[in-house]
């Protein structure tokens, strides 16, 4: 069943019956899908008649249609924490006002690729989503926020949007903005903050975006896969996008593997998919597995024969504390070195940390310290109960997740591989600090 009828006259495509690929079913070949291709594999904009009617009342009845498809569809928000998207914009529909809605494209996570796969090659399927959330909550200003530093990225959205300007498809016009290449300036608040003329940090809620956000209007954020897969269900229904994954996670997402592995790249899943089935599809492990770093820089590390049972979903990684994040897989080979690749880390997260709340200032920096003592030096014996220290003192105390996120990295990568912790803290480093690093810190993304 298509949930909701188009304007313009174009027949819809067939509803696809596989289950994979979804959202990546509009690739072809290596270009960006324009418009056209666009709609031959996924029809047009589906926007409801009353959109267009000028019945206002038809209009509010339309778009609440809409929101009830998206929360009976059970999607979650693909930016790193899976809240529920239909929630989310029933209550910025709910707001006093004309609302805002903001596509966050900025991929803040160096290990992830799936948001500039989406907006570099099928752009108008987030376009769409972009549009349709727009009809969802009454939003008179919609806005597609990217890293500046990608000016090819840029310019193909400035042009797809131009398209769909020339072709009269959007209502809210959509402007692109490019933000600072910061990890914490894709924070939603931050965004918010940039979009209000500020600087591009995290503010301090509440209150919260969806109550007073870009020009103090109801701003609802979304991640841009979480809009593309709002544009697939308003085409093919909420009964649709649940049959692919599980009954407590359902539909398809985009994961990110790297790392050791034979085929690095984004793939589309199936939530609740094992760890262990998705990076098989992915060519299976390049060296003997150690750990698998799951969900990014604010993640998981399990050591690999745990990770390799555990379903690639909210609740399966929740079981195990460890989070879904932005769907990134880092296989980590036995010649590598955890501890060594979490210190890396956690002074980059340091480094970009706001500077505005005490866990970033003193707190981010002491931890880092503490883990390259363990990873570069070790040898005296004090640094893991240094480490295990600090973090309790950091955690809840940031304005925003950031600090938490990098407590989260390094608690977890003192329970994989405490046998090597144990021997750095003694012993001194191993052989795999010596290794070229595996995760991606910007600087030496080139090596990636
Ligand atoms: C430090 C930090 C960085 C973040 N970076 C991103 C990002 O790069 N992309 C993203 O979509 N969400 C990011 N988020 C989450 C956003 O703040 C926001 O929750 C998300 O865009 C909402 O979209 P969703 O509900 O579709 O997931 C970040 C959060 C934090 C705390
Ligand atoms: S916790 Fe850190 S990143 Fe978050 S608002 Fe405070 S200073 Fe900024």
């Amino acid at each position: 069943m298509t949930v909701v009828a188009t304007t313009r006259r174009q027949a819809y495509p067939a509803r696809p019956a596989a289950r994979l690929p979804r959202l990546l079913a509009g690739l072809v070949g290596g270009r960006p899908a324009g418009l056209n291709q666009h709609e031959s594999s996924f029809g047009p904009l589906p926007l409801p008649e009353a959109a267009w009617s000028g019945n206002e009342a038809a209009g509010r009845r339309a778009a609440t249609r809409l929101i009830d498809v998206v929360e009976r569809s059970g999607l979650t928000g693909r930016g790193g924490a899976g809240f529920p998207t239909g929630r989310k914009l029933r209550s910025v529909a709910a707001g006093p006002g004309p609302a805002v809605v903001v596509a966050n494209g900025s991929e803040g996570e160096p290990a992830s690729r799936k948001d500039r796969l989406l907006l570099s090659r099928t752009p108008h399927l987030v376009l769409d989503g972009i549009s349709l959330a727009a009809f969802a909550i009454g939003a008179t200003e919609a806005y597609l926020v990217v890293h500046d530093d990608d000016a090819r990225l840029v310019a193909g959205l400035e042009a797809a949007v131009q398209a769909r300007e020339v072709a009269g498809i959007d209502q809210v016009p959509i402007q692109v903005v490019g933000i600072e290449g910061r990890y914490v300036a894709s924070e939603q608040t931050a965004i918010v903050q940039h979009l209000n003329g500020g600087p591009g940090l995290p503010t301090f809620a509440p209150p919260r975006t969806h109550e007073r956000g870009v020009a103090g209007r109801p701003t609802a954020v979304n991640n841009v896969e979480t809009l593309a897969h709002l544009a697939m269900i308003a085409r093919y229904g909420h009964t649709w996008f649940r049959e692919a994954g599980t009954p407590s996670a359902p539909g398809t997402t985009l994961v990110t593997v790297s790392g050791a592995i034979a085929r690095p790249g984004v793939s589309e899943i199936e939530l609740g998919a094992p760890i262990g089935e998705v990076l098989m599809q992915a060519g299976g492990p390049a060296e003997r597995p150690q750990a698998v770093l799951v969900g990014g820089y604010f993640g998981t590390w399990l050591p690999a024969e745990e990770a390799w049972r555990v379903s690639m979903s909210h609740p399966g990684l929740r079981s195990v504390g460890g989070a879904m994040g932005a769907g990134i897989l880092v296989v980590l080979p036995e010649s590598s070195c955890g501890l060594a690749e979490t210190a890396r880390v956690v002074r980059y997260l340091a480094d970009e940390g706001a500077g505005q709340c005490g866990p970033c200032i003193f707190g981010l920096p002491a931890l880092a310290d503490a883990l390259a003592d363990l990873a570069y030096h070790g040898g005296r014996g004090d640094a893991v109960d240094r480490i295990a220290g600090l973090i309790p003192l950091i955690e809840g105390r940031g304005a925003c997740r950031h600090p938490d996120g990098a407590t989260q990295l390094a608690a977890s990568a003192l329970a994989a591989f405490s046998h090597d912790a144990r021997w750095h803290d003694v012993e001194g480093p191993c052989y795999g600090v010596r290794r070229a690093p595996l995760l991606p810190v910007p600087g030496d993304l080139e090596s990636w």
